[in-house]
């Protein structure tokens, strides 16, 4: 059986791969620090290690008899970043680092690393592809685009996937296993939450797109991470590539807001507020090399992320 470590494990996303990774046979190590995961996030046929990118001994030990890791943990808050820099740049850029040092001394040679679409910055390009020029105009983007280059110069097999918006839920042999940001900050948790009192702000109306509202490219998690396990089969010796996860396709926040409507059978209460700072107005991903690389088709659309979402808040 091929043992993974899974960095990030307890996270929203890590947690997904782990259940899923459990599901189709891998034995799974998680090792995560907890500051923003949930052990009981975790697959109970995953074994958990709680330990910080920061530890480069409990790393080397977590990474015994590992053949491949997916490194999902690091810090990931846009707005965090720009106020703590050089936080950001220490957990993720060192922590790979000693990730990467562990994997050495056990000769372990292959990693799927979970980068973002913040490492393209203000996009040139739309759709967005891997050429895009990588301009990151925030400190969490700056590191992610780091690691990515940290990687290529390592010289292992590696595929690091470049998120788009991640969204939806995956109904695991346990239950949901709902988004459980804090704080939360995503549009459609924030939607879902809404009330008369606590309205939710629409971040510009007047952006340069088809309604004055931000474009974003929604993926489910449920689709992103069947692309990890693709990756883990597309591995190549000596080989670094970077591919997008998204769906090819935008929709603005007002679409979000409506479709989230019609799901829940009410209004979402908003109010239109000014636009975010860092925002681009649109941020759509060119999946062809997902499709050509990986073989990967995303299935579900943004009702399924928005439905799966509201039935994993509901839990
Ligand atoms: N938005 C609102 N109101 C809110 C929250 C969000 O209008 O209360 C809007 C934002 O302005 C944006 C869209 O909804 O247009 C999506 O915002 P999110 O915060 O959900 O996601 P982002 O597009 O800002 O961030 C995503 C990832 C980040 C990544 C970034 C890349 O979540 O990890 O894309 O730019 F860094």
């Amino acid at each position: 059986m091929t043992r993974i470590l899974v960095t990030g494990g307890a996270g929203y996303v890590g947690s997904t791969a782990t259940a899923i990774l459990a599901d189709r046979g891998y034995e799974v190590i998680v090792f995560d620090d907890l500051s923003m995961g949930h052990a009981d996030a975790v697959d109970a046929r995953a074994t958990l290690i709680q330990g910080t990118l920061l530890d480069a001994d409990a790393l080397r030990s977590a990474l015994a008899g590992c053949q491949a890791v997916i490194h999902f943990a690091g810090k990931s808050l846009v707005g965090e970043s720009v106020e703590k820099p050089k936080l950001y740049h220490h957990v993720n850029v060192d922590g790979t680092h000693n990730l990467l040092d562990a994997m050495a001394i056990h000769g372990i040679d292959k990693i799927v690393f979970s980068s973002s679409a913040a490492t393209y910055g203000q996009p040139v390009d739309d759709p967005i592809t891997e050429e895009s020029v990588a301009s990151p105009t925030n400190p969490y983007g700056a590191s992610k685009l780091a690691i990515d280059k940290m990687i290529t110069a390592t010289g292992i097999s590696a595929i690091s996937l470049r998120y788009f918006n991640v969204a939806g839920a995956f109904e695991s042999s346990n239950g949901w296993l709902p988004e459980r940001h804090n704080p939360e900050t995503h549009l459609i948790p924030l939607v879902l939450r809404a009330t008369e009192t606590n309205p939710l702000k629409i971040f510009g109306t007047d952006w340069d797109t088809k309604d004055g509202t931000c474009i974003r490219d929604y993926v489910h998690v449920v689709d992103l991470i069947e692309a990890h396990i693709l990756a883990l089969g597309a591995l190549k010796p000596h080989t670094h590539e970077i591919v997008n996860l998204g769906s090819g396709g935008g929709y603005s926040v007002r679409e979000v807001i409506t479709t989230a409507e019609e799901i829940l059978g009410r209004p979402v209460p908003a109010i239109e507020s000014p636009r975010r700072a860092g925002d681009p107005a649109t941020l759509v991903a060119s999946i062809v090399k997902a499709k050509s690389l990986l073989g990967w088709v995303p299935t579900r659309d943004l009702k399924t992320m928005i439905s799966d979402a509201v039935k994993s808040q509901a839990q």
